[in-house]
C-alpha cells in the first residue's frame, strides 16, 4: 500500500512535444483515481513515468515515501494491467497468474495462497486448469487483474483495461473492478478516455487535456462545479450546452439574455456571484437533464422558461432527446418519454437556473 506523489512532472518526446507539461498530482493510500481525457492528453504517458516504463524528462515521482525516478519498472513495487493483456497461451490460467511470482522466486506454498486468493477475489476458482483460447473475454481480462493482484503491489495501474471488450462487458467488468478495489483497497490510478468509466470508478477524478490537469475531484463535484469549459463539456453525457449570451442588469437582479429574444432571470443566489461580469458576453452552460418539459420542474423555484422547436427527436426508452439549435450551437434537452413532440414543434422547455454555469469566453473558465 502506498501514497503516490507527482511534482512538476514534465515528459517531452524527441522532436519537442511535450506530452505532459509539469503536473503535480497526491494521490492517498488506497484511493482509486481514474485520469480521464481525450486521446493523445497524455495520461498514458504519465502511468507509464510512474510505472517506470518511461523516463521523466523534469520532475520527482515519489511512491510510498521515497523518489523512484531512477528506480527500475521491477523494482517498484507496481503491478500494471494494460488493454493488450497478453495471457501466455500454452500456460493454464494458474500457471498465467504464478509466473510473475514464480520469476521472482516466490516458495510454492506462498504462490498458491496467492492465486487461489485471487481466484476466489475475483470468482475464476474453476477456471484455473483452463487455457487462455478456453475463456470467453471478460474471464481473459479477470485473469489478467488476477496476475497483477498475486503480486500484491503497493499500486495497481490501469490504461484503458476494458477497452477491447464489448460494451456490455465493459459494464460488467468495471463493477468488477470496483468490487475488487473495495476488497484489496490496493491504491490505484486508471487511466480512461471514457468519463463514465472515471465518474463511476473514481473516488477522484483527474480530467487532463493537452498535457495539463484540468482540475481534479470527486465524480460528483466535477459534475456539479467544474472550473473550466473543457471540464464542463467533458464531463456527462450528453454533454452541456453551450448558448452565447450576455449577462445584463446590476447587482440587484440579473438577466441573462440569449439569441432569439430569450431572456432568462438569474437566480437571486448568484446574483452576488456574476454581479461583477454584468454587461459581459458570457456563455450559457446548462446539462440536458437540466432542460426538460415543463411539467416536471413546476415544483421548483427557479425555473425559466423559453420556447424551441428541436429539430431531430431521439426516443431512449427511459428518455427521449431533443436537439435544436441555437446560433449554430447544437442545444440538447433530455424530456420525459410521456411527452410527445414531433420534429418542427414548437414546446416550452423548463430550464432549471440552480444548475446552470456561466463561463467566460476569453478564459474558458467558470464565473
Ligand atoms: N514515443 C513517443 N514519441 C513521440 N510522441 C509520443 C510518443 N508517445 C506518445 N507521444 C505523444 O504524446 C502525446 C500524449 O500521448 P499519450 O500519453 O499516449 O496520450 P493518451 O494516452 O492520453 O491518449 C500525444 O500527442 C502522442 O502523440
Ligand atoms: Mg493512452
Amino acid at each position: 500500500m502506498a501514497q503516490v506523489h507527482l511534482r512538476k512532472i514534465v515528459k517531452e518526446y524527441e522532436g519537442g512535444v511535450q506530452a505532459v507539461k509539469g503536473i503535480d498530482l497526491d494521490i492517498a493510500d488506497h484511493e482509486f483515481v481514474v485520469l480521464v481525457g481525450p486521446s493523445g492528453c497524455g495520461k498514458s504517458t504519465t502511468l507509464r513515468m510512474i510505472a517506470g516504463l518511461e523516463e521523466i524528462s523534469s520532475g520527482e515521482i515519489d511512491i510510498g515515501g521515497s523518489i523512484v525516478n531512477d528506480v527500475p519498472p521491477r523494482d517498484r513495487d507496481i503491478a500494471m494491467v494494460f488493454q493488450n493483456y497478453a495471457l501466455y497461451p500454452h500456460m493454464t490460467v494458474y500457471d498465467n497468474m504464478a509466473f510473475g511470482l514464480m520469476l521472482r522466486k516466490f516458495d510454492k506454498t506462498e504462490i498458491k495462497r496467492r492465486v487461489e486468493n485471487a481466484a476466489k477475489i475475483l470468482d475464476i476458482g474453476m477456471l484455473l486448469d483452463r487455457k487462455p483460447k478456453a475463456l470467453s473475454g471478460g474471464q481473459r481480462q479477470r485473469v489478467a487483474m488476477g496476475r497483477a493482484i498475486v503480486r500484491d503491489p503497493a499500486v495497481f495501474l490501469f490504461d484503458e483495461p476494458l477497452s477491447n471488450l464489448d460494451a456490455k462487458l465493459r459494464v460488467q467488468m468495471r463493477t468488477e473492478i470496483k468490487k475488487v478495489h473495495q476488497t484489496v483497497k490496493t491504491t490505484t490510478i486508471y487511466v480512461t478516455h471514457d468519463q463514465i468509466e472515471a465518474m463511476t470508478l473514481a473516488d477522484r477524478v483527474v480530467v487532463m487535456n493537452h498535457g495539463n490537469i484540468e482540475q481534479v475531484g470527486p465524480p460528483q463535484e466535477l459534475y456539479h462545479h467544474p472550473r473550466t469549459r473543457f471540464v464542463a463539456g467533458f464531463i456527462g453525457s450528453p454533454s452541456m450546452n453551450f448558448m452565447p449570451a450576455k449577462l445584463e442588469g446590476n447587482g440587484a437582479a440579473l438577466t441573462l439574455h440569449l439569441p432569439d429574444g430569450i431572456r432568462l432571470p438569474i437566480p437571486a443566489a448568484r446574483t452576488a456571484r456574476y454581479a461583477p461580469h454584468a454587461g459581459k458576453d458570457v456563455l450559457f452552460g446548462i446539462r440536458p437533464e437540466h432542460l426538460t418539459e415543463t411539467r416536471q420542474t413546476e415544483h421548483r423555484a427557479n425555473v425559466a422558461v423559453f420556447e424551441a422547436a428541436p429539430e431531430v427527436v431521439e426516443p431512449m426508452g427511459m428518455e427521449t432527446l431533443l436537439h435544436f439549435w441555437m446560433q449554430g450551437h447544437e442545444i440538447c434537452a433530455r424530456f420525459d418519454p410521456a411527452v410527445e413532440v414531433s420534429p418542427g414543434q414548437r414546446v416550452p422547455m423548463a430550464v432549471d437556473m440552480d444548475q446552470m454555469h456561466l463561463i467566460d469566453p476569453q478564459t474558458d473558465l467558470v464565473l
